[in-house]
């Protein structure tokens, strides 16, 4: 994972609109949000967490044969964030594209990741959630900018004869709920213009109310069905990473699932709702504390605009050794050799651009 280091509290967000360090814990569970720096954006947190996550599963990027970015807040409209990563990571063999799926992003990416290497089109994956939220908040707008922060989240996936990993997905939408959570502005339904910025459409708009009620509904819900299809019982589920984005949701999901909340992972206090990023956040930190263990079966899910909603049950295989120090120099060789080869590519691009002039017919 990889977190900006600028720490926003509630008290600092009371002072730019009406509101509350104590409404905002009481109605979301809130108490800070990291908040991306002028250096940072969210191929740059992807990358810091891409290369976490390959240093951890001790896999080159040349191993990779696929890189998706689940993102809502890309780094532009194109090229594409995961095309950035996958230069700056030297990524030579793989493929590469954004997702976007709100704050299912993540669940959506592993979904298809793990589909793409059971149909033997790829052996080695890398999923990534990166969100700089904090740019596209309406820093007036109380009913939206408490609850969002920044940060990334990654995942390597690999194909194993060892059973376990991904067992189960669900991905579901109801685009009739769009409006519901949109960012209206930039796209070719109402292009960049003075108007659109005028009127905030390159913001983030919500019905917060409403979709409260439809998360409510839902995580129980694709929680059941995903566990259900791995032929599991509730019981059997060591940990739920359910996606970050009010507390209250989340403890309604474990009532109607009749779970303690000691088995929901919670640390939306910390970090607020990083939409896609979310997931992965807290499932490194829960590897990191020990909530997991080999052999566990865990179950990821969550909802966000589109409307879209999906969950995955996973059975935790034992995570292979960290690189050596001695690989963790190869790696950051490769990195640097990596912005070489890039930086020589852009320059040659340019000169033969320069000696040969407009292409040719027969290259065209
Ligand atoms: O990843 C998906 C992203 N989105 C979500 O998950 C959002 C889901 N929705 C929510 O988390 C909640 O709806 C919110 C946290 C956004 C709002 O909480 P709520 O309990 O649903 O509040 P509400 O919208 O029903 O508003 C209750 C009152 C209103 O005042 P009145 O009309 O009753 O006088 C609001 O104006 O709270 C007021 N209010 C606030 N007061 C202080 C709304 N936002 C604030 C605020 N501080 N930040």
């Amino acid at each position: 994972m990889a977190l900006p280091s600028r720490v926003m509290t509630n008290d600092e967000i009371a002072q730019m609109v009406d509101t509350s360090d104590a409404w905002i814990r009481e109605r979301t569970g809130i108490r800070e949000r990291r908040i991306a720096g002028a250096k940072d954006s969210t191929a740059t947190l992807a990358l810091r967490a891409a290369k976490c996550a390959l240093e951890v599963a001790n896999v080159s990027p040349a191993d990779l044969n696929l890189i998706i970015v689940a993102t809502a807040t890309p780094e532009y409209l194109f090229p594409a964030t995961a095309c950035l990563v996958q230069d700056w990571l030297g990524a030579e063999n793989a493929g590469a594209f954004d997702l976007s799926a709100g704050c299912t992003g993540f669940v959506y990416a592993l979904s298809l990741a793990a589909q793409t290497i059971i149909s033997g089109a790829a052996d080695t994956v890398l999923v990534i959630g990166s969100e700089t939220l904090s740019r596209i908040v309406d820093w007036q707008d109380r009913g939206t900018c408490i609850l969002f922060g920044d940060g990334a989240g990654a995942v390597v996936l690999r194909a194993s004869n060892m059973p376990g990993g991904v067992l189960t997905t669900l991905l579901r939408s109801d685009g009739s709920g769009g409006e519901l959570l949109a960012l209206p502005g930039g796209g070719s339904r109402y292009p960049p213009s003075p108007t659109t910025v005028l009127n905030g459409m390159h913001k983030i708009h919500m019905n917060g109310r409403e979709v409260f009620r439809f998360a409510t509904r839902v995580m129980a819900q694709a929680t059941r069905s995903v566990v259900e299809d791995a032929g599991l019982t509730l019981e059997d589920i060591a940990l739920v990473i359910p996606h970050q984005a009010n507390i209250r949701i989340i403890e309604a999901a474990a009532r109607s699932l009749g779970m303690p909340m000691e088995k929901m992972y919670v640390n939306i206090e910390r970090y607020g709702n990083t939409s896609s990023a979310s997931i992965p956040i807290a499932l490194c930190e829960a590897i990191e504390s020990g909530r997991i263990k080999a052999d566990d079966y865990i179950v990821l899910v969550a909802f966000g605009a589109g409307l879209t909603w999906g969950a995955a049950t996973i059975k935790w295989v034992p995570t292979p050794p960290p690189a050596s120090p001695l690989e963790q120099r190869a790696h950051a060789v490769r990195y640097w050799w990596a912005a070489l080869r890039s930086a020589w590519r852009r320059f040659w691009r340019r000169l033969e651009s320069r000696l040969k002039g407009p292409a040719t017919a027969s290259e065209k």
